[in-house]
């Protein structure tokens, strides 16, 4: 059975940068308060990309995937299976991915989206690993993208300083040599109203709350305990010892949890990614986007054992083990 390997990744944020200065000035302007000093002392942010109004999530994903592309030295032609995710697709339909899969120029390949917001890549990445490993693919694209700033209230300072906008991708191809070693993927949609986006389409008009409402401190400890538990489990299953994880590239949500995580695992800091500074919850582009800036920059390197994790909404988490 072929193993799924990371042969490629790309990053792609819009040009738009909004420091916390910026976004808090802005927000003054509607009396609204925060600044720089709460956002950087409770999430570690310091500022975000926004898209500009009419850009799209398969923009901004199609950009992620023609430098991952081209990190592999693969053609889109190549490809045989198409998988975004994404929480915030350009239409109802078609999926994010059929409009990459055209904007590439690829024919044929298997396309679809997967909607498990922020753990949304991790997800993805274990799908396309269980059709490579099946012999239902060969070579494989995943994107985490998503313009989350079109569904924030930015009347709400609990959210709207917390997500940015942005895409990453991955490319994935049949191997003899590992690759994805073991994925572990949880949910419990009993926790659904902890953070949420509670809108619908009827009768073509958007009914209900369009915007993401989240209990920050419930998402927080379940984040913390969940992806504590499911880095466990996927070690495991997989017979490796935390101790031998040469990088951990965990949800970029806030760099408190993601510090209260790495303890709690026993994972020295200098082995933790770190990227929500520079461009805060991205939601299932964060996995990616971290992924690729440290592959970009040298830390990650080849045959470097990495553990990624996602959570979020639905609530939804996960991990994927994967030897580079
Ligand atoms: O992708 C997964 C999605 N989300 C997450 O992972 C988020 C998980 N949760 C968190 O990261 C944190 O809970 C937050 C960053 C959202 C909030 O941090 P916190 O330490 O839990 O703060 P809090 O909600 O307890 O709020 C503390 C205070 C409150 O004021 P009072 O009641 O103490 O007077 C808030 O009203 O901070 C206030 N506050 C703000 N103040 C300035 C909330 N948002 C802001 C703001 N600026 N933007």
């Amino acid at each position: 059975m072929p193993y799924a390997k990371i042969i490629g990744s790309g990053g792609y944020l819009p040009p738009r940068v909004v420091t916390n200065d910026e976004l808090a000035a802005e927000l003054a302007t509607r009396q609204i308060e925060t600044s720089d000093t709460w956002i950087t002392e409770r999430t570690g942010i310091r500022q975000r990309h926004i898209a500009e109004t009419g850009v799209t999530t398969s923009q901004l994903a199609t950009k992620a995937a023609q430098q991952a592309l081209q990190d592999a030295g693969v053609s889109a032609t190549e490809l045989d299976l198409i998988i975004v995710a994404t929480s915030t697709p350009d239409f109802i339909f078609p999926s994010v991915a059929c409009m990459v899969q055209a904007q590439l120029g690829n024919h044929g390949a298997a396309a679809f989206d997967v909607q498990a917001v922020c753990s949304g890549f991790v997800y993805a990445l274990s799908t396309a690993d269980a059709f490579i490993r099946a012999g239902r693919a060969r070579t494989a694209l995943v994107i985490g993208a998503e313009v989350f700033s079109g569904i924030l209230d930015w009347n709400d300072r609990s959210t709207c300083v917390l997500f940015g906008d942005g895409a990453g991708a991955v490319v994935l191809r049949a191997s003899e040599e590992p690759g994805i070693i073991e994925t572990d993927l949880s949910a419990d949609g009993s926790q659904m109203k902890i953070l949420h986006a509670a809108g619908n389409v009827v009768g073509g008009q958007v009914t209900g709350d369009p915007f993401l409402r989240m209990d920050g401190q419930a998402v927080f400890k379940l984040a913390v305990t969940s992806l504590a538990a499911s880095a466990h489990a996927v070690c495991e299953r997989a017979g490796i010892s935390l101790e031998d994880i040469d990088w951990m590239v965990p949800h970029q949500a806030n760099v408190r949890i993601i510090n209260f995580l790495g303890r709690r695992l026993g994972l020295s800091d200098d082995k933790v990614v770190i990227t929500v500074d520079h461009h805060a919850n991205t939601s299932a582009a964060s996995v990616p986007l971290a992924l690729d800036a440290a592959r970009r920059d040298g830390r990650i390197k080849q045959g470097d054992l990495v553990l990624m994790q996602g959570v979020g909404g639905g609530f939804t988490w996960g991990s994927v083990l994967a030897r580079m």
